[in-house]
């Protein structure tokens, strides 16, 4: 019985952390020059926030999470952690970048290309600034 109990306990100590294997930490995410120096043609206005806004309420939010954090709802069923959209890493990327991002997507980030129209991307890009801390 002893021995027995031993090797449950044994058994569950080995398994668990393979069963809760965090988040992994997104992978560097390399984008070309000619998206990466591309200019926003849409003006960060009041109109193009508000139209962000409600996008990305409605397409992002439930993984980005509502203040751009990456605690949506479906954030934990995700392998990867959808990134800090408030913080440096993120902020200090080009429009050009988080656009590129935005319509290809790659792994868990769905790409938004015949989705959404660019200029819809663009209002998100510019609403996503708003989340800088
Ligand atoms: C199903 C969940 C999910 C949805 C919905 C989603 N994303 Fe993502 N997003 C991710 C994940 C996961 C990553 C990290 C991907 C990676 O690095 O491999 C990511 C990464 C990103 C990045 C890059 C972040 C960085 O730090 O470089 C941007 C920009 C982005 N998403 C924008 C959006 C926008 C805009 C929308 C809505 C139009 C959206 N995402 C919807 C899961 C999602």
């Amino acid at each position: 019985m002893k021995t027995l109990k031993i090797l449950l306990v044994t058994f569950i100590i080995t398994l668990v952390p393979f069963m809760v294997k965090a988040q992994e930490k997104p992978k560097p995410w390399p984008v070309s020059d000619e998206y990466k120096n591309m200019k926003n043609p849409v003006e960060k206005n009041e109109a193009s926030l508000k139209a962000g806004q409600s996008l990305y309420i409605k397409h992002c939010a439930s993984c980005h999470g509502k203040t751009g954090l990456g605690d949506g709802v479906k954030s934990r069923a995700l392998k990867t952690f959808s990134g800090d959209l408030t913080g440096p890493d993120y902020q200090n990327q080009t429009d050009g970048e988080q656009f590129y991002k935005t319509k290809f997507g790659r792994g868990e980030m769905p790409k938004y290309e015949g989705r959404l129209s660019d200029e819809d991307i663009w209002n998100i890009v510019n609403y996503m600034r708003t989340f800088k801390k």
